[in-house]
């Protein structure tokens, strides 16, 4: 599961950019039921990666309707599927990262209970969200000193929430932070004594540490 960032193929990972030329194949969203990329910009910023770093990949399309309906979650996931019966690694790409919005997560839910092996074999590979190239643009934080910042779906119902806790003080209790989903938290991510732990830690030991209190 590829994040391509918001667009520019300079703000795609270095990660991202080996996983399509290392993948046999690429899997590419398009809303047009005729398989066409006329209007997938994902497919843009693919051809325009293969382009600029001279490779090219078969492409398979995977008609993404964006109707939230398992049924059509389900039909990606097999396209995925036979896609796998013809080539041992495959890319799925999706816009800015996977992690915000994005249709991966729910092609992942139905892959790891229909195929736990290929769920375990998967990786997801973060990019650059919209809002951090917005950011950027415009030379302007999302959150500084003391401020915060939320994503806010413009929904006209109260909406499950995901909470980032950063900028812990070590040797801080963690008490006052107060589970509402499923937490975990996230020390030296990346780094020399990496370690996630499928909870709330209840003392922070190191200054490389965010909670994150994921919806349910
Ligand atoms: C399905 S979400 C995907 C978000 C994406 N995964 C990300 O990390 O930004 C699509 C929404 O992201 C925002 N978005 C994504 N790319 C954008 C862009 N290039 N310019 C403005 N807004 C964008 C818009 O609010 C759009 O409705």
């Amino acid at each position: 599961m590829v994040s391509l960032g918001p667009g520019d193929i300079e703000l795609v990972t270095i990660k991202a950019l080996k996983a399509l030329k290392s993948s046999d194949a690429i899997c590419i969203p398009t809303k047009s039921k005729d398989n066409s990329f006329k209007k997938s910009l994902t497919h843009k910023i693919v051809t325009a990666l293969m382009r600029e770093h001279n490779f090219t990949k078969p492409i398979i399309p995977v008609y993404t309707p964006m109707h939230f309906k398992k049924e059509d979650w389900q039909y990606q996931v097999d396209v995925i599927y036979s896609g796998f019966e013809k080539y041992d690694t495959l890319s799925f790409v999706t816009l800015g990262d996977g992690a915000v919005y994005s249709t991966v997560y729910y092609l992942l839910d139905i892959i790891k209970v229909q195929n736990p092996t290929l769920y375990c074999n998967s990786e997801v590979i973060a990019g650059v969200t919209s809002f951090s190239q917005a950011s950027a643009k415009i030379k302007k934080p999302l959150c500084i000193g003391d401020s915060r910042f939320e994503i806010v779906p413009l929904l006209d119902r109260e909406v499950p929430i995901t909470t980032i806790y950063m900028r812990p003080k070590i040797g801080m209790d963690t008490d006052k932070i107060i589970e509402k989903g499923d937490i975990y938290t996230f020390e030296n991510m990346n780094y020399k004594g990496e370690n996630i732990t499928p909870y709330k830690k209840s003392k922070v030991d190191k200054y490389m540490t965010l909670f994150i209190d994921f919806f349910i």
